[in-house]
């Protein structure tokens, strides 16, 4: 995969300034298959793994996703949006379908490896590798939109308020920043799901994250200062009970479990398949219980006086 070099230029026009002085390496790759024949990065807190398997799962959580909420974001954005940050892009595929919303802006899909990135960079969108923990290569208040969504396996607890502060920095006065994460809340959960919540919840926080912040995000956008803040809670169906698209979520749902299996497994000292027959019950509450997983967002716009 080429990436593309600073400054990044569309129709002759420079769009940003480079800041090489803060572009960290490209971190180690992936890790000998050791827990459970999954590969994960090195040199970074992320868990999840990091393989064409993952690689799939998130493109499928991406379809989930808009079939979930009907769009690719949720603030207010101007048709002339001309300037798009996407922070931990993944295989990239939200970058590639905002250009196709936003014809006249050029993306930028930033993640700390580019061993997923699936799409070329062009004219409209460009990729490139930044760490969020260590600080973003730009100068400040360069883009229109930062976007940032599902990093809750990536940054610990004790780091989102300095992340915050970062997506903050790169943000024009008056640009929108937009948070989306999925936590620990599942509505209509029976006593399975709860407990295998409980569980999961109290694994994450002994490696220093915790999935319950993520339903304060807004509260981190308002703190930091950041304006006309927006809290959306948005509750999916979770199951064939709901169609479509709780047809998508719960396999999405299953399949993430399933990514964070081993790293829990190791960690507790449980089999494997004890947790697979676990997941497995909790997904049949799901149907008789008609549950719904909610998805935190928060977006709000950066402050003129900031
Ligand atoms: C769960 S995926 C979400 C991908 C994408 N945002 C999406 O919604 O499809 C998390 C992504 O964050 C990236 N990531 C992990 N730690 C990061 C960091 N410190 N800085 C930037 N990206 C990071 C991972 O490599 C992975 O691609």
């Amino acid at each position: 995969m080429k990436l593309r070099q600073w400054p990044f230029r569309r129709r002759q026009t420079v769009i940003f300034t480079p800041d090489h002085s803060s572009t960290p390496p490209e971190p180690h790759l992936t890790v000998p298959r050791s827990i459970d024949d999954r590969a994960r990065l090195t040199d970074t807190p992320y868990f999840l793994p990091k393989d064409a398997q993952e690689d799939t799962r998130l493109n499928f959580q991406h379809r989930a996703l808009y079939a979930a909420i009907g769009n690719h974001y949720l603030a207010p954005l101007a048709p002339e949006t001309d300037t798009i940050l996407d922070v931990g892009t993944g295989t990239g595929i939200w970058p590639v379908e905002m250009s196709r919303l936003f014809p006249k802006a050029h993306t930028v899909g930033l993640d700390v490896s580019s061993s997923s990135f699936q799409f070329p960079s062009t004219a409209a969108y460009t990729f490139m590798i930044a760490d969020i923990l260590k600080g973003l290569p730009f100068p400040e208040k360069q883009f229109a939109f930062v976007h940032q969504r599902l990093l809750v396996a990536a940054i610990p607890t004790a780091d989102w308020p300095a992340v915050i502060q970062e997506l903050i920095r790169v943000t024009r006065p008056g640009g929108w920043i937009e948070i989306l994460e999925i936590g620990v809340t599942i509505k209509n959960a029976g006593p399975e799901t709860a407990r295998l919540l409980e569980w999961m919840g109290n694994q994450s926080k002994q490696r220093g994250f915790d999935m319950g912040m993520v339903s304060q995000l807004g509260m981190l956008l308002v703190e930091a200062g950041v304006q006309d803040v927006e809290i959306q809670n948005i509750p999916a169906p979770l199951g064939a009970w709901g169609g479509h698209v709780g047809s998508m979520l719960k396999a999405n749902v299953i399949s993430a479990f399933n990514a964070l299996k081993g790293v829990y497994c190791i960690q507790a000292n449980i089999l494997p398949e004890q947790f697979d027959a676990w997941v497995q019950s909790v997904a049949e509450e799901w149907e008789t219980l008609h549950a719904s997983y909610v998805f935190h967002a928060a977006y709000g716009r950066r402050a003129s006086s900031l």
